[in-house]
C-alpha cells in the first residue's frame, strides 16, 4: 500500500467512525481491478479498446498517443496505468490542481479512469528532442544523486513512481515548482520534501537532462 493510499484508507476510516478496519478504500479496490486487469491479456484488450473509445478529447492536449503536443502539458504514453490512474484520484479530491483535469476527473466514472490508464500506459512515447545540452550535462549527475533511487536508472519509473524520461523540460519544471508549494499538511506526496531541497538553477539542469532521456 502506498502512503497515500494508507492516509486515504485512514481519512476513511474517521469519516466512517464504525467502519471495521479492515475495510479497504476505494482506490485500494481500484488498485487491485486494475492490477487484474493489466495481468489478463484478453481483459486488458477489452479495457484498452473502451479506453481509446473514451479519449478524443484528452488527445486535443494529451495527443491520441500521448505524446503531448505542448511543452506544458506531460505525456501520458508509457506512463504507468497505477501513476495515472492516482491522479485522478488526486484531480478529483483536491490534492492535485488544474482547471480542466480537476472538472474532467470528477466526471469520469471508475471503469472510465481505469480503462485510459491502461490505454495510455500501451502507447509508446517518442524520443523528444533534448535541448541546452550543456545543463543537460549538469543534470545528469543531480538525476542520478538524488532521483533514480525511486524513478530508476533510466528514467522509466515503476507503479506509482512516474516515468519521467522524455516529459518535456517545461512540464517538469512546473510540476518541480509546484511540489515545492504544496502544502505537506494537504499533501503526502514524498516530491514535496525533495523538491524543496531543490534551486532554480537544479531544476532547470535536472528538467533539460530528462527531456533528452
Ligand atoms: C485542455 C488541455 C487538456 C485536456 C483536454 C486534458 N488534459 Fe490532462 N493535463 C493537462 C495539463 C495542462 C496537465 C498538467 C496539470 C498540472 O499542472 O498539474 C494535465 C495532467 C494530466 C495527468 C497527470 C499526468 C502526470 O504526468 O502527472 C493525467 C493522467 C491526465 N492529464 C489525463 C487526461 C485525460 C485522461 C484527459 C481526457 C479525459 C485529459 N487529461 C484531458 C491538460 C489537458
Ligand atoms: C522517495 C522517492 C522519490 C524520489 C527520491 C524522487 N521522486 Fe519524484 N516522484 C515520486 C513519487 C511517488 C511521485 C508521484 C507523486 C505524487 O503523485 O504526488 C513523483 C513525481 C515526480 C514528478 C511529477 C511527474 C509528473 O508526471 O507529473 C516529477 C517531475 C518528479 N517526481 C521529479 C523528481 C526529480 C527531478 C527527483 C530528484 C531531484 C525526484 N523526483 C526524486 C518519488 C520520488
Amino acid at each position: 500500500m502506498t502512503r497515500s493510499n494508507l492516509f486515504n484508507s485512514l481519512a476513511l476510516l474517521l469519516a466512517l467512525g464504525t467502519a471495521p478496519l479492515v475495510q479497504a478504500s476505494p482506490t485500494d479496490d481500484a488498485m487491485l481491478q486494475l492490477d487484474a486487469i493489466m495481468a489478463d491479456e484478453s481483459r486488458r484488450q477489452a479495457s484498452y479498446a473502451a479506453g481509446h473509445e473514451r479519449i478524443r478529447f484528452c488527445g486535443y492536449c494529451h495527443g491520441e498517443d500521448g505524446n503531448s503536443k505542448r511543452d506544458y502539458i506531460p505525456n501520458l504514453a508509457a506512463q504507468h496505468p497505477q501513476y495515472l490512474f492516482e491522479q485522478f484520484e488526486k484531480f478529483g479530491d483536491g490534492r492535485r490542481e488544474d482547471h480542466v483535469m480537476s472538472t474532467l476527473a470528477k466526471a469520469l466514472s471508475l471503469s472510465e479512469r481505469i480503462d485510459i490508464a491502461v490505454y495510455y500506459s500501451q502507447q509508446t512515447a517518442n524520443p523528444r528532442q533534448g535541448h541546452a545540452p550543456a545543463l543537460a550535462a549538469a543534470g545528469e549527475p543531480l538525476y542520478e544523486r538524488h532521483c533514480s533511487v525511486c524513478h530508476g536508472n533510466e528514467a522509466q519509473g515503476v507503479r506509482d513512481m512516474p516515468r519521467l524520461a522524455g516529459q518535456p523540460a517545461q512540464y517538469i519544471e512546473m510540476a518541480l515548482k509546484r511540489f515545492q508549494q504544496t502544502d505537506p499538511q494537504q499533501n503526502d506526496s514524498p516530491m514535496i520534501g525533495v523538491a524543496r531541497m531543490l534551486g532554480d538553477s537544479d531544476i532547470s539542469a535536472v528538467a533539460a537532462y530528462l527531456q533528452g532521456r
